[in-house]
């Protein structure tokens, strides 16, 4: 299995989702390939945000060696499912990929845990700790539902 999370900026709140789905993935002993990307390039190359950072080691999870890149059409190749954590994500990715944009792959990641609702992960980009701790809970409520999810249908 290989997931791609996808947020605007790959510094806030996708490099979480790979952060937290990794270690969930390792404690569950499964061989999944966890990968994170953003949509803009304004921060390509840069580590996660300070903030996401510190909420992820509070919670043990180390972030701190992710740098960011852009998600490009290829990602569409090299991954069995790409999750945009918010709907200007998905436009995005749609805007991005053009006539290679492959619905069956590309899915809204809160809708794994509230189908059909196509609710956001909030952008806490211009928030504060606060924000950071909720999109710190929401991820790790839905990576449940991914472990969950795929553990049967697919071994490893
Ligand atoms: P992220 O947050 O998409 O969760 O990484 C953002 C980071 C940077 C920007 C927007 C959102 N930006 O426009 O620079």
């Amino acid at each position: 299995m290989r997931i791609l999370m996808v947020c605007l900026g790959n510094i806030c709140r996708s490099p979480l989702a790979e952060g937290i789905l990794q270690k969930k993935v390792k404690k569950a002993g499964l061989n999944w390939v966890v990968d994170s990307a953003g949509t803009n390039h304004y921060h390509t190359g840069d580590p996660p945000h300070p903030l996401s950072q510190k909420v992820a080691l509070e919670n043990g999870v180390d972030i701190t060696h992710q740098r960011a890149r852009r998600f490009t059409t290829e990602d569409l190749n090299q991954f069995d499912k790409i999750y945009a954590l918010a709907k200007d994500v998905l436009n995005d990715i749609q805007r991005i990929t053009g006539n290679k944009y492959d619905h069956s792959k590309v899915d809204l990641l809160m809708n794994e845990q509230y189908p059909g609702k196509n609710l956001d992960v909030p952008d806490p980009y211009y928030g504060g700790e606060p924000d950071f701790h909720e999109v710190y809970n929401l991820l790790d409520e839905v990576c449940d539902q991914l472990i969950l999810k795929y553990q049967t249908s697919i071994a490893s």
